[in-house]
């Protein structure tokens, strides 16, 4: 199911911590960062805490500047961004400045907290999402029923902490402090947990004042049936090769690109590359890599289109090269239609020997755009 783009956005000590033990809330930014927050604020549909963020710093959470907010609503959204909220337990104060400042609010919580969050009588809207919290659920529910398509996430280490580790953050927004906490009380920006090996993708480095802005995409392909934000991001990539295809009025114009566990791009391929009038993007991919390489197993393939099952160019169709690779996992944006191939299957011909096919729809409309003039 579609999700929002999902910015984790925090700022941190040079030893980890987002905040210290104080009663205040410590102030790692200064006027400049401040500002550029308010200004990505303003550039989202909603903005989301934990229930911890509200209980230790209280905040408003706004979009302060007052241009901003008219541009916005100049623009046909609400003056504020959504604010939404998460708890377990719905144990949260009514009179928090979270509920009376801004425009709407959404608390997303457990069958347990809805009972108790309405029984505190909060000014938000309240929606139950089962015995426990699914980030996949609530991140559903807030596309399909909120119309939310960028997410800014504020903290706290907990809220972020999850996302990340289960793939569902598409960028940071990291800003690292000149100071110190050394408190190892103090929240962390991110805790234990079972985060992509590998390096992230550094997008942006900015400075602003004494801080400096890191910009960050996770790059790790997903494990299984469920995609990740760094899987959607590969497939974008791959539907941005088939672009580069020279056209051609008797094939598809496919892109691929072969992505490594730790999130490393192992080779990338589009069809009719280098002059050969008839390769295909997989099988350009595959034929940069060893055969013996020990990475291929663990990787997975994003194509544009699915592998095709059939041809007359080539003895070996791509769903064949990639089976004969060794590789276990395939993401795809489009099934191959009927124009040149009835009833092509590759996507069936590899779920067959096990390999995990998933076809994430959302990019069909990028997959297909240099194939508009084959498909009637
Ligand atoms: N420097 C920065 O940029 C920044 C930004 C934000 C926050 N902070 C700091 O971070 C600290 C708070 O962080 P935190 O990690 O303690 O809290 P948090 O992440 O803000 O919120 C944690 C709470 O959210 C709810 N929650 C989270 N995941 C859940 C799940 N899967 N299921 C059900 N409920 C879930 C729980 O609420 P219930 O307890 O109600 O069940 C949990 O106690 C504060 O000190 C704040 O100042 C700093």
């Amino acid at each position: 199911m579609p999700h929002p783009y999902v910015l984790l956005s925090a700022a941190v000590s040079l030893d980890g911590y987002l905040d210290d033990t104080g009663p205040d809330r410590l102030l790692l930014s200064g006027p400049a960062d401040f500002d550029r927050v308010d200004e990505v604020r303003a550039s989202v549909d909603a903005i989301l805490i934990g229930a911890g963020t509200i209980r230790a710093d209280n905040p408003r959470l706004l979009v302060n500047s007052e241009q901003r907010r008219s541009a916005r609503t100049g623009a046909g959204k609400p003056e504020y961004p959504l604010k939404v909220t998460v708890s377990g337990s719905g144990d949260l104060d009514p009179d928090a400045r979270f509920w009376h400042t801004g425009g709407d609010k959404v608390l997303y919580t457990t069958d347990q907290g809805a009972a108790r969050a309405r029984a505190l009588d909060l000014a938000t809207d309240v929606v139950p999402l089962g015995a426990d919290l699914d980030w996949r659920r609530l991140l559903t529910h807030l596309h399909d029923v909120r119309g939310v398509r960028r997410l800014m996430v504020e903290g706290g280490g907990l809220i972020h902490t999850q996302l990340l580790t289960q793939g569902l953050a598409d960028e940071l927004q990291l800003v690292l402090a000149p100071l110190f906490v050394g408190d190892p009380r103090a929240p962390r920006l991110f805790g234990p947990g079972g985060y992509q090996g590998g390096r992230l993708r550094l997008l942006e480095s900015r400075r602003i004042e004494d801080v400096v802005l890191m910009r960050y995409e996770p790059t790790a392909p997903g494990t299984g049936a469920l995609p990740t934000a760094a899987d959607h991001h590969w497939l974008a990539r791959a539907c941005e090769l088939a672009e580069r295809c020279p056209p051609s009025d008797t094939a598809f114009s496919v892109g691929a690109v072969v992505v490594g566990a730790d999130g490393t791009e192992l080779a990338r391929g589009h069809s009719r590359e280098g002059g050969d009038p008839v390769v295909h993007a997989e099988e350009a991919a595959l034929a940069k890599l060893d055969p013996a390489d020990p990475r291929l197993p663990g990787a997975t393939v994003y194509s544009s289109l699915e592998p095709c099952a059939r041809r007359a160019s080539r003895p070996a169709p791509c769903a064949r090269l990639i089976l004969d690779a060794g590789v276990r996992r395939v993401v795809t944006a489009w099934r191959e239609p009927d124009t040149f191939v009835t009833d092509a299957d590759g996507s069936g011909l590899l779920a067959a020997q096990g390999v995990e096919v998933l076809v994430l729809p959302e990019h069909g409309g990028q997959a297909k755009a240099p194939n508009r003039h084959l498909l009637s």
